[in-house]
């Protein structure tokens, strides 16, 4: 019989992340005390990077199955511990702020992202449309914009941008009209117009100090705006939050099905569950005639929520109301019953 040894434990851990940190247990000297029987027993300690880590019951959970994986390995025990206050500094950087105090004032209970394929088929206004039906009915509802180079949520909900204030503990996000709070690049701008020229890391940097420096306080729903495909970005989102599913946006056009369908083949690789797929701009009904056009061609959405193995949540309309309400500010005045539908099916 094999027994693995103790390099292949530790090359099984190398892949298992902290959600938070976005890096790896290994890299992260979180392993300790390795011991592996003849028989296959295989036990070990993981120091954690704080003692009452929200995710430590994930983090153990994963690093017990990628152990149990390997061949001939028939049970594992994983003690939890903590690193010391020099660990942890020598592990995270002296000039890297790390919060853990914020995290318990944060209670988010759950997290759905908003993905697309390709860009402008709607996916911010979904999620703001979401976002305020939810609020309606009374949700405590959060929206992390982590479209960094092209954030449109803060104009969609007339926000300002500079609304942003720090305090010691973190970031107070900015608060709509009913009360949804957001946290978006263009909130800490001075002008909402200025670029933001920055690259990958910084981009995923700055995604996970909107999640976990921002005082989100007690939250129902938390939903991510996503950019536009597969990026940097969306990878970090994916990683480094604890999503608890993701809602597909996509259009009719053959362009935007064939991108969505990276999107799905990255999300099932990345094993995050996907809720259903939303078509937006799905046809258009002549205010003259009544008579439905389907502006953008026929739909794929019914092919793509197969492959993705879930339901076609909704379908909308073209309507000039959503394009003026969004540009206006206004978008929690909208009241559309597809998004109703789309907020029975989320619970
Ligand atoms: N169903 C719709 N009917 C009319 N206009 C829409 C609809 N959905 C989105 N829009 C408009 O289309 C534009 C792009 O939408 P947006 O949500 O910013 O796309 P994305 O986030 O996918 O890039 C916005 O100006 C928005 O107001
Ligand atoms: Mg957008």
């Amino acid at each position: 019989m094999t027994i693995p040894t103790e390099s292949d434990v530790i090359n099984a851990l190398s892949r298992v992340m902290d959600p938070e940190l976005g890096r790896n247990l290994v890299e992260l000297q979180m392993i300790r005390n390795i011991k592996i029987t003849s028989s296959g027993a295989v036990s070990f300690m993981i120091a954690l990077t704080i003692p009452g880590c929200p995710l430590r019951e994930k983090i153990s959970a994963d690093a017990k199955a990628a152990v149990l994986a390997l061949p001939g390995v028939k049970n594992v025990t994983v003690n939890l511990g903590a690193m010391t206050e020099e660990e942890r500094k020598a592990v995270l950087g002296k000039n890297q702020s790390f919060s853990p105090k914020l995290n318990e004032f944060n209670q988010v209970n759950q997290v759905i992202a908003v993905m697309s394929g390709k860009g402008g088929v709607g996916k911010s206004s979904v999620t703001a449309l979401l976002a305020a039906s939810l609020a309606c009915k009374g949700k405590r509802v959060g929206v992390l914009d982590a479209d960094i180079t092209g954030p449109s949520i803060p104009r969609m909900f007339g926000l300002a941008p500079g609304g942003v204030r720090g305090s010691q503990d973190g970031m107070l996000p900015g608060i709509t009209a009913r009360g949804i709070k957001v946290i978006s690049v263009n909130l800490l701008l001075p002008e909402e117009d200025m670029a933001v020229i920055w690259r990958g890391p910084m981009i995923s940097g700055t995604i996970q100090q909107f999640w976990n420096q921002t005082l989100w306080g007690q939250l129902d729903t938390l939903l991510v705006d996503l950019p536009p495909g597969t990026s940097d970005a969306s990878l970090t989102v994916l990683q480094s939050l604890p999503v608890n599913g993701v809602l597909l946006v996509t259009t009719p056009q053959g362009l935007a099905s064939m991108v969505v369908r990276k999107a799905v083949s990255m999300l099932q690789q990345m094993k995050v569950p996907i809720l259903g797929v939303v078509e937006n701009m799905s046809y258009y009904i002549c205010p003259d005639t009544g008579k439905k056009h389907a502006i953008f061609g026929e739909s794929h959405a019914s092919e793509i929520a197969e492959a993705a193995g879930v339901k076609v949540w909704a379908r909308l309309p073209i309507n000039p109301q959503i394009t003026a309400l969004c540009d206006a500010g206004k978008v929690e005045e909208a009241d559309l019953p597809e998004i109703e539908e789309i907020v029975k099916l989320l619970g």
